[in-house]
């Protein structure tokens, strides 16, 4: 197993280029399942994640291949659905990623039939799926519910899904995007309403839309899809990962640090700057760039809740509680959208942190320093708020598993080190 060793306790200083987003290139992958030809994803982030989808793709049959351009314009990504054979995907793949489920309704769409294993819940929460069937139960589809798999197929002799008025009971991000996927070849109009507003959801509209396919409305809480006959070939620009940007100002602050991000999704990232400036932390645009000066990031944040976009992310809600760990105060963290987000506490609390869990709360009494020691990384943000803490503790840490980290992070020894950290990853 791959761990990852940091030698903390020393300001961060330097410039990084964030990869492309791991949220917004995996829907995309699961939408060129709709079309018989060739979609490309350019600036895709080489990460575990997207490894794995594409491993499920060639299952299904689509010729998939990387192409690099010099530096960091590379990592375009080619995927050739002209010929897929399979409409199954076998449990080995969706136990292991979540948001596998999205490729069932474009099998539908393509096919009008699909099979997929339920996928588990996650050390985060149960992670259940109900939106995602109701919703293709909407469209006309029939779903047969096994233990160890999920079949579905359109209602309709003719194959074909039937658009229709479909209100999410609650906000959700795979399901939006479940939906829009699954209605862009549907007859008729659909309109899904109550969506999720993320950012990737309306990249993914953009990169249906550069498909072929006929999405308005993405980003409001109502998004209309006119069902179309084919799509074309079609090239999709991977934008910036707004997690990954936050979670590298984190490190900053962690380690009162100074750095640019040559590449920021500024207009996503709202609600962690205003979080980021509460701690102290300052920054200016220059030319695109973000330069921030943490140097002064100790404030504690006497309430802080993770909620829907724009609200404040939870995939961001670990990295800072690294941060609050070293805060001269207290802070409350609020977490609204998982049940089980606050794991990384425990290895936090053998670092030296004072935190306290109690259900969906976190109580942090912000200490002066972190000593570094051996934990495990549970889960992916989970995991990166480990790395943080290492940098801003004193001594050596060594984080395990850090295989999960590499699910959403590229590279992130190289971007550390460009930030002036002291890192190394050893193992297979
Ligand atoms: C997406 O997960 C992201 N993953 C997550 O990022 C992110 O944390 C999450 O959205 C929230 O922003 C990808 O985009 C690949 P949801 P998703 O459906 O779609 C409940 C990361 O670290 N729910 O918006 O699975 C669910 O339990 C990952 O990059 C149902 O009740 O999240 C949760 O409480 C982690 N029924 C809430 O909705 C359903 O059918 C929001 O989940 C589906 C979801």
């Amino acid at each position: 197993m791959k761990n990852i060793r940091i030698w903390g306790g020393r300001p961060l200083d330097g410039t990084v280029y964030i990869q492309g987003s791991k949220n917004a290139a995996l829907p995309v992958m699961a939408a060129a399942v709709l079309h018989k030809g060739m979609t490309v994803l350019h600036d895709c982030p080489k990460i575990a994640d997207v490894f794995f989808m594409e491993k499920i793709l060639s299952h299904l049959g689509a010729k998939t291949c990387w192409k690099d351009h010099f530096g960091h314009l590379g990592h375009s990504l080619y995927l050739d659905c002209s010929d897929l054979r399979a409409t199954d995907i076998p449990d080995e793949y969706a136990s292991r990623m979540r948001c596998s489920i999205i490729l069932l309704g474009a099998l539908l769409g393509r096919f009008g039939q699909g099979a997929i294993a339920p996928p588990g819940g996650c050390v985060i929460g149960k992670r259940p799926i109900d939106l995602h069937l109701s919703m293709l139960r909407a469209l006309g589809t029939h779903i047969e519910e096994h233990p160890k798999v999920l079949r579905a197929c359109a209602a309709d002799l003719d194959g074909e899904l039937y658009g229709a008025r479909i209100r999410f009971a609650k906000q959700s991000v795979g399901a939006t995007e479940h939906g829009m996927i699954a209605a862009v070849l549907a007859k008729g109009t659909t309109y899904l309403e109550n969506c999720a507003k993320e950012p990737e959801v309306v990249w993914l509209a953009q990169a249906l839309n550069g498909m072929g396919a006929s999405v308005t409305g993405a980003g409001t809480d109502q998004i209309r899809i006119e069902g179309v006959e084919a799509l074309h070939d079609s090239a999709f620009q991977v934008p910036p990962d707004r997690i990954v940007a936050g979670t590298y100002l984190c490190a900053a602050a962690a380690t009162r640090g100074k750095i640019c991000i040559e590449n920021p999704p500024l207009s996503e990232m709202s609600a962690f700057l205003g979080v980021y400036g509460k701690m102290g932390g300052q920054y200016d645009v220059i030319g695109g760039k973000l330069i921030a000066d943490a140097s002064g990031a100790c404030g504690p944040i006497t309430r802080l809740e993770t909620d829907v976009y724009p609200g404040f992310s939870t995939d961001l809600q670990s990295p800072v509680m690294a941060v609050l760990a070293l805060a001269r105060g207290k802070s409350h963290i609020r977490e609204n959208i998982f049940e089980d987000r606050f794991r990384v506490a425990e290895d936090l609390v053998r670092m030296g942190a004072h935190i306290r869990i109690n259900g969906r709360d976190a109580y942090i009494d912000g200490t002066e320093r972190l000593y570094g020691c051996r934990v495990t990384a549970q889960e992916l943000r989970g995991g990166a708020a480990l790395i943080l803490a290492g940098l801003a503790a004193e001594g050596e840490t060594t984080v395990d598993d850090f295989h999960l980290v590499e699910r959403g992070y590229e590279q992130i020894q190289e971007d550390i080190r460009s930030l002036g950290g002291r890192i190394l990853v050893e193992g297979e």
